[in-house]
């Protein structure tokens, strides 16, 4: 359950082939054609065993699935899940994979093993009968070598994987499943090691830069082998430079080898124009090509400076990010790769040049994705150490795996250009003694010998050492001293929360620079307005009350003024962040919201309410105060909705930029102009209600800049159907995401209207997923229909292998129906 561990304590202290558009781009060269798909055609059985006892039969009855696949979001949401509301009440459990495959005869000289970029959780795989092995880290990919246990040719090989899921582990939402991809891979028996390159760049200008590049070749072969290792680096097609080095390998060795090269008039990436380099890496015996393989990486330079903050190709820049949990809203954990880069273009278009991984390893697409839209990235590794959180949880696995999980995640990690920090841990209890001190070091090592271009943080809570500044939002407590924090191991002093102290950064840490690892946890339901705005309070009161105070039906009001206890509103912390230069930058709780881990944490709450954006990816109204502030663009957006009750005064805010003022009108009369003072972030005025139309004009020296308006409704008339993409790829992955509104007769958006709308497709494509947002809805994200909130529904189509058309009808009793056509290539 959150928060009892740091409260607790503190209390007592005081007392390849790669398949997916997304995977290549005509920024990148792809030669990797190690590995293909091993997706599709898996037999899937869920047991009701949730011990691990149980097994399958003949009699087991499978159904036939494509891979990512998550069980737990299948499930109806139930109150008495072992995982609790903070698993998102849906159920893990014991779930068995198996597919049936064959490997052409051509292959029994080479090297097949089978790549599983993450399984949730505990999973254990065997081969043709034989084990290969165990991995209880859920968000860590691993592979087996599968080579001594094939039958080639037209015989018939059978993998199965066994996948226990025992609740409750993670704090949030896991998802159940192989929900990642899943590869085969073949190569030469002399090839480069999966994961076997490091890309660095010790000398960046704007001139040249060195680019230095480290292999790591195996032979698999009985004998020596002589071999030529060229690296070649392209900058889309185009070959930039090439070095060659000869290599002599035993039989069953490896061997590492380095070369340096230089680029000249490098193309710099940084978050607005995220440039892309490929290094291609080439194994030649004689004149056969035995292996190629391919690694992204980007030129940059950076540093985290303790006066001036983070600084990228010598230009400060304020890491404006947002915390994400992996799951995808009604898609559960099962990966898309359109579904993460639909996520991060919404951060995009908000601003947010950063993204923290909370608390886990990403699935890869992701960093693929943050590497060519440009975000900064903090790699989180862990959210526990050797002290659990949750009795399932990863503590039970730390001894024998902490270092060969961290080990293999700053392998698969360290090529790509958007990750900028590692972090070792998340609000880790044991950072209040010495254990924390201990193993921070220890896994701090782990990382440096792997990769010393990136500093090492941990996100704490708070990381306050010295007497002073007492974290005011732990009023109960004195400071407490943080044995993790003074111990040497962080390269940047993380803090979770306690804006309040980071004006006295360096006089609590001098030496080390700052970075706010997780900020904010404001909450909000998307849509909701109480009627008054100008209070800000905290709810829950304290995370370990039970609500007796708060709104009937959980609902947080979107104005900024709702924050938990630990937290702040939005504007409080970025108030204090973009004031100090030092504060080289943050990352919000959270982007999106996530199933589990409501705030109120009681039923029937079962998702977050913490988003900027909700589960559906529809914004909250601070999207635009952060989009006024970390944009470009020209911004004006008022709340709330306007359908209130005669005789009520109802406060409206506008968020806006580039302008003088603000002009509020209600029914054409001016309600009068107001400007943003000091450090506002929005302006106010107080509004006798009266349906009709309210307007703002934001204005520049006199001149209109933008106009906003919204209007009172009627009676739920009709459904507009709207898809962000009319036209997907005919590649049984792709998905079009469709907006239903709901309108009155008179063609105004009803923004209180909560019909039931019903969902039918045909032609080439299914619907996947439909969501409205609401954090205490258990209707099903894999069903057909679906309770708007607040006057939308999202509903997701994805397309078969199939071209043609798709064509998605919704209907609600009483209104007018909409159907799109989405076309599918
Ligand atoms: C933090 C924690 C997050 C989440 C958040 C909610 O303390 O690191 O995982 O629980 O609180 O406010």
């Amino acid at each position: 359950m959150k928060k009892i561990y740091s409260y607790i304590f503190i209390t007592i202290a005081a007392a390849g082939m790669l398949m997916f558009a997304a995977c290549s781009s005509s920024d990148t060269k792809e030669h990797n054609n190690r590995k293909i798909s091993f997706n599709k055609d898996w037999q899937f059985h869920l047991n009701d065993a949730t011990v691990d006892k149980d097994t399958f039969s003949a009699a087991t009855k499978w159904r036939t699935l494509n891979v990512p696949h998550d069980w737990s979001v299948e499930g109806s949401f139930d109150e008495h899940s072992p995982g609790g509301i903070g698993g998102g009440a849906l159920n893990g459990g014991l779930g068995w994979y198996k597919k049936i495959f064959t490997v052409a005869a051509a292959d029994s000289t080479k090297v097949t093993s089978i790549v599983f970029d993450g399984v949730y959780c505990n999973s254990e795989v065997w081969i043709n009968g034989h084990y290969l092995g165990k991995r209880p880290n859920g968000y860590i990919g691993f592979e087996y070598n599968l080579t001594p246990f094939l039958k080639f040719g037209d015989t018939k090989n059978e993998i199965v994987v066994k996948v226990l899921n025992q609740q409750p582990n993670s704090r949030w939402y896991s998802g159940s499943g192989m929900y990642r991809n899943i590869w085969l891979q073949t190569t030469d028996k002399l090839h480069v090691a999966e994961n076997g390159t490091f890309v660095t760049t010790p000398k960046v200008t704007a001139e040249n830069a060195i680019v230095a590049i480290q292999t790591t070749i195996k032979n698999e072969y009985a004998s020596t082998k002589e071999a030529t290792v060229t690296t070649t680096l392209y900058k889309g097609d185009s070959e930039v430079t090439s070095v060659s080095q000869k290599i002599s390998l035993e039989a069953n060795t490896e061997k590492t080898i380095k070369q340096e090269t230089t680029v000249n008039n490098p193309a710099l990436w940084n978050v607005d124009a995220p440039e892309l380099y490929t290094a291609i890496t080439e194994i030649k015996t004689g004149d056969e090509v035995t292996d190629s393989y391919s690694t992204p990486f980007g030129i940059r330079s950076f540093t985290f400076d303790l006066d001036k903050g983070f600084i990228l190709n010598g230009k400060q820049l304020k890491i404006k990010g947002v915390c994400l949990h992996h799951d995808l809203g009604p898609l559960g954990s099962a990966i898309n790769t359109r579904a993460i880069e639909r996520q991060l273009q919404i951060m995009k278009d908000m601003g947010v040049n950063g993204v923290r991984t909370s608390h886990n390893p990403p699935a890869p697409e992701l960093l693929d994705l943050c590497d060519k839209m440009g975000f900064i990235v903090m790699d989180e590794a862990f959210d526990m150490w050797e002290q659990s959180k949750n009795k399932y949880d990863y503590s039970t696995a730390w001894d024998k795996w902490h270092k060969i999980d961290l080990e293999a995640q700053i392998l698969r990690d360290r090529n790509h250009p958007s990750v900028f920090i590692w972090s070792i841990g998340n609000e880790i209890p044991e950072q209040w003694n010495e254990n924390g001190a201990r193993i921070g070091k220890e896994l701090a090592a782990i990382v440096k010998a792997l990769d010393t271009t990136r500093p090492v943080t941990a996100a704490m809570n708070p990381p306050i050492i010295v007497n002073g500044d007492i974290n005011i939002q732990f009023t109960e407590t004195a400071a407490q001293p943080n044995a993790l924090a003074g111990s040497g191991a962080l390269d940047l002093i993380g803090y979770n929360y306690a804006h309040q102290t980071y004006a006295n950064h360096k006089i609590n840490f001098p030496k080390t620079p700052f970075i706010a690892t997780e900020t904010t946890s404001a909450l909000q339901t998307r849509g909701y307005y109480d009627e008054k705005s100008d209070t800000i309070k905290q709810w829950p009161k304290r995370w370990d009350i039970p609500l007796t105070t708060g709104n009937p039906g959980n609902t947080c009001s979107a104005y900024d003024q709702i924050q938990t206890p630990w937290g702040s509103t939005h504007e409080a912390t970025w108030k204090v962040m973009k004031k100090h230069d030092f504060l080289s930058g943050m990352f919000i709780w959270t982007g999106f919201d996530y199933i589990g881990e409501p705030t109120p944490y009681q039923w029937p709450s079962i998702s977050s309410y913490f988003g900027i954006v909700d589960l559906a990816g529809f914004p909250k109204d601070v999207y635009y105060m952060y989009q006024s502030e970390w944009t470009d663009k020209d911004v004006l957006h008022i709340l709330p909705h306007w359908n209130w009750k005669a005789g009520q005064t109802v406060d409206v805010w506008a968020y806006y930029n580039h302008a003088d003022e603000v002009e509020l009108y209600l029914n054409g009369k001016s309600l009068g102009k107001q400007s943003k003072k000091g450090d506002d972030l929005h302006v106010m005025w107080k509004v006798p209600y009266a349906p009709g139309t309210l307007k703002a004009v934001s204005r520049k020296g006199g001149k209109t800049v933008l106009e906003r308006e919204v209007k009172t409704s009627g009676a739920a008339a009709s459904l507009k159907a709207i898809a962000d993409r009319t036209t997907i790829d005919a590649d049984g992955n792709d998905l079009s995401y469709i907006t239903v509104d709901i309108y009155d007769a008179n063609g105004v958006f009803a923004a209180t209207a909560n019909n039931e709308i019903n969902f039918s497709v045909k032609g080439e494509g299914k619907i996947v997923g439909v969501c409205s947002g609401d954090p205490v809805s258990h209707e099903s994200y894999k069903g057909t229909k679906h309770t708007a909130l607040n006057g939308k529904c999202l509903v997701i189509v994805q397309s078969t292998e199939k071209a043609g058309t798709i064509e998605l009808t919704a209907s609600a009793a009483g209104l007018k129906s909409s159907t799109i056509e989405i076309r599918t290539k």
